[in-house]
């Protein structure tokens, strides 16, 4: 155990100090990725509240993964009696995404803190499905979400990306097992006869106890454990990871099959 573990440790070491090159602390968000990926021509950081009674969002169905799913399709049902071309709506999760998830930094302290300190992990324009949102102010969208250790919530934006301005929030939506161990991969281990399996779940190891149960059909099984890693904001080296570009990647689960014979399953 004690070496593989090192191993990935290690990598993961450079792994960050690569982020950290990529990073320029002085230049913000919106600089350095804009038009680069979409949702960074979001400028979550400088929304404006303007919440509206005449404006509604409510997404269906509230628990996801009934029957272990992992991934689901919902639907999100928008009225807005003042539409707009540019209208859109945002994905967050954690659902709760006001400025009790912001993060201090030295960009803050001479300005006014911003509302929303975390970036939407989708979105679409109000009037994707649906050409005539404009005229009647009223559509439907649908989402794919995959379970990803949260709950989420839906935002209705006036504003366009780049001024947003926050008109209506949804409900929340939640899998039934959020914390449910996801994405399965294999590699190679470092002899011919190992394999790594990682997996990904919300479970530190002081909740859980991760481990791979496995070996021949028909034959009794054995039980491999696993090492567990993840990373934290201050591990990150400045804004936009550490700020609204950060989510909790979730525990990272690393188990080696030893022993394994060739040709078999
Ligand atoms: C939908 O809105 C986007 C963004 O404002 C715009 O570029 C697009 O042309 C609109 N599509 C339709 C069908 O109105
Ligand atoms: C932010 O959300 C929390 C939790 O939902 C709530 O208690 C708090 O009042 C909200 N803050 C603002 C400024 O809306």
């Amino acid at each position: 155990m004690g070496k593989p573990y090192l191993g990935l440790v290690a990598l993961f070491r450079v792994v960050s100090s690569l982020l950290c090159f990529i990073t320029s602390p002085s230049a913000s968000a919106a600089d350095v990725h804009g038009g680069e990926q979409p949702l960074a021509k979001i400028a979550i950081h400088k929304t404006v509240l303007a919440l509206r009674d005449s404006a509604s969002i409510f997404a269906s169905p509230s628990l996801l993964g009934k029957n272990d799913e992992d991934t689901e399709w919902i639907t999100v049902e928008l009225v807005n009696k003042d539409p707009a071309e540019d209208d859109w709506v945002g994905v967050f999760s954690p659902a709760k995404f006001n400025d009790s998830l912001c993060y201090p930094t030295l960009e803050d302290s001479y300005e006014e803190s911003p509302y929303i300190c975390t970036a939407p992990i989708k979105y679409k324009y109000a009037n994707d499905s649906n050409p005539y949102y404009t005229s009647t102010g009223k559509t439907s969208l649908t989402f794919q979400l995959i379970n990803q250790r949260s709950d989420f919530s839906f935002a209705l934006f006036s504003g366009g990306l780049s001024n947003p301005k926050l008109v209506a929030v949804s409900n929340t939506i939640v899998f039934a097992n959020p914390k449910a161990p996801v994405f399965p991969r294999l590699a190679q281990g470092k002899a011919w006869d190992e394999m790594t399996v990682t997996w990904t779940s919300g479970y530190n190891i002081d909740e859980a106890y991760p481990f791979v149960e496995w070996g021949w059909k028909g034959h009794a099984a054995m039980r491999s454990p696993a090492g567990t890693l993840t990373f934290n904001r201050g591990s990150l080296c400045g804004p936009p990871a550490r700020t609204v570009g950060w989510r909790h990647p979730g525990y990272i689960h690393t188990s080696f099959l030893k022993n394994l014979w060739p040709n078999t399953f």
